[in-house]
């Protein structure tokens, strides 16, 4: 007797475990882009703030600002981040638009200890 069982393991098909969880917190992800550099080389909200950065640079910074959306912040009033992010995507967007006086405008709301103290986890803390 012929024993010609197909067997499909679908059910053993089991989604891969999310090794990059860390990686997608939108907050972390834009302060890497944004607000650090390796060493030698300068920060893009450097850049934008001196006015050096290409558009490029404005519009991935300002790509990653858009990203923090809803995300919630570790520590602190949620509504009062979202309002810091938002002067930060407008500050951008004004350097974007080449608006006179943009970058000094950015330069105030790219205010790392302003944000930092009510939002950045105390373990962490810089
Ligand atoms: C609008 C608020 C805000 C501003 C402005 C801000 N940060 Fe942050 N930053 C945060 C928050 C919130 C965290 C914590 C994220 C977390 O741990 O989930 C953070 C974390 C970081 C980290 C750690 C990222 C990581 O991978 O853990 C670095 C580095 C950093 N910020 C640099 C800066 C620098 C430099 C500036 C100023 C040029 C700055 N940030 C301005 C909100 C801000």
């Amino acid at each position: 007797m012929k024993l010609t069982k197909l067997i499909i393991p679908s059910a053993l098909i089991v989604a891969a475990s999310f090794v990059f969880a860390a990686e997608e917190n939108p907050i972390k992800k834009a302060m890497q882009i944004a607000h650090k550099a390796p060493q030698g080389e300068k920060k893009l909200c450097e850049k934008i703030a001196g006015g050096t950065a290409s558009e490029a640079e404005v519009k991935t910074t300002l790509d990653a600002y858009k990203a923090i959306g809803d995300t919630k912040p570790p520590r602190g009033d949620e509504a009062a981040f979202k309002q810091k992010v938002a002067k930060l995507i407008g500050a951008t967007e004004d350097v974007l638009a080449k608006k006179e006086g943009a970058a000094a405008g950015y330069k105030t709301a790219v205010d790392c200890k302003a944000c930092h103290s009510e939002h950045k986890p105390e373990s962490n803390k810089k």
